[in-house]
């Protein structure tokens, strides 16, 4: 039996309890083991939670911890506290990796443990680590994604005729939301995405300041008709490209003959170009309880088959990009449309 803790019994942390307990089964046949969660850490006085996280990193029974707590603290402190004693970490918590995911995966690599977050970007869609392993040795030249859930969701339903402040708000009761649902409207949450996806497939480390973001606050029924009109919906997309290097994070008409296109309410569709296999797309569950946990989970798995190993995530040694450009808007246009 391999023991795990979560850090932050939220929808993610809870999420994560669920499916290691509904898959044990599934997990038992992959790992030759069963997980079992020892600890769930709470900042709330919930019942049988533990607050102190000395007594989770102090437990030589714990190998693993899962940290859904989202924000820079205490995450970084605690996530900090578990690598440097050779705990490998999981995290969903997009903010953070973007912040110090270099110097969490080279203090992972020291204490050959591992530092892994596949669910910080895309929910349940395994793009990371297909990134890392299936297309490791592709040039990328293009990553072109709808990588909020929360966003997708808003204008799948305002072309639908509905009101932003209710679609964001059956966003929230759904758990796709972040607490603070300015990050996902904004664009904050897609560019800390893209920023994650770049630095992975560039060998460069892309900070979510460095890049043009617009949200999806201003946009109107009037602009909906007129796409609609025009065979084009309206979709938030975070695009990476290799020349530039250029990221831009905005509101983008996307035609009808891209794939794109089709990928609507909580889904997220992620558009790869690579030099030798050509177009990959990757669609799912881009934000939610359980499809998020499961991603999680999916990395507990990679790091109880690699205890005392450190995976390699291609973050460790990433020296800060020196600029990053954002592509031009035509002139007099509200939106840029993706080619
Ligand atoms: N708020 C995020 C979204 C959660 O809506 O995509 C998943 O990262």
């Amino acid at each position: 039996m391999i023991n795990v803790a979560i850090l932050g019994f939220g929808n993610i942390g809870s999420g994560v309890a669920e499916v290691i307990e509904k898959n044990q089964n599934e997990i038992k046949k992959v790992l030759g083991d069963s997980l079992h969660v020892k600890y769930v850490l709470d900042i709330r006085d919930l019942p049988g939670v533990v607050r102190d996280i000395n007594v989770i990193v102090n437990d030589p029974d714990i190998k693993v911890v899962c940290e859904t707590m989202g924000g820079k603290e205490p995450a970084y402190t605690y996530t900090h506290l578990a690598l440097e004693r050779g705990i490998s970490v999981c995290s969903s918590n997009k903010e953070l990796v973007d912040a110090y995911g270099v110097e969490l995966s080279a203090i992972a690599r020291e204490h050959h443990c591992s530092y892994l977050f596949e669910a910080s970007v895309g929910g349940g869609v395994p793009i990371l680590r297909t990134l890392r392993e299936a297309c490791g040795h592709e040039k990328i030249s293009r990553v072109a994604g709808i990588l909020n859930g929360t966003c997708n969701y808003i204008l799948t339903n305002m072309k639908a005729g509905k009101d932003f402040d209710s679609a964001l708000k059956e966003a929230q009761e759904k758990g796709f939301a972040e607490r603070n649902p300015a990050a996902d409207v904004e664009g904050h949450d897609t560019a800390r995405k893209i920023a994650i996806l770049a630095s992975l497939v560039s060998g460069k480390k892309f900070s979510y300041e460095q890049i043009n973001c617009e949200g999806i606050t201003n946009i109107t029924s009037e602009d909906f008709a007129q796409a609609e009109a025009n065979g084009m919906s309206i979709k938030l997309l975070g695009v990476y490209e290799a020349e530039g290097p250029s990221v831009n994070v905005a509101p983008y008409l996307v035609p009808k003959s891209n794939p794109l296109y089709n990928v609507n309410d909580v889904f997220n569709g992620i558009m790869i170009h690579g030099n030798q296999v050509d177009n990959l797309m990757f669609y799912g569950r881009g934000a939610g309880k359980l499809p998020t946990a499961s991603a999680v989970v999916s990395d507990v798995i990679e790091c109880v088959k690699n205890l005392g190993h450190n995976i390699n995530n291609n973050f460790a040694d990433l020296e800060p990009v020196a600029s990053v450009k954002a592509p031009d808007k035509p002139a007099g246009q509200k939106f840029r449309v993706l080619e």
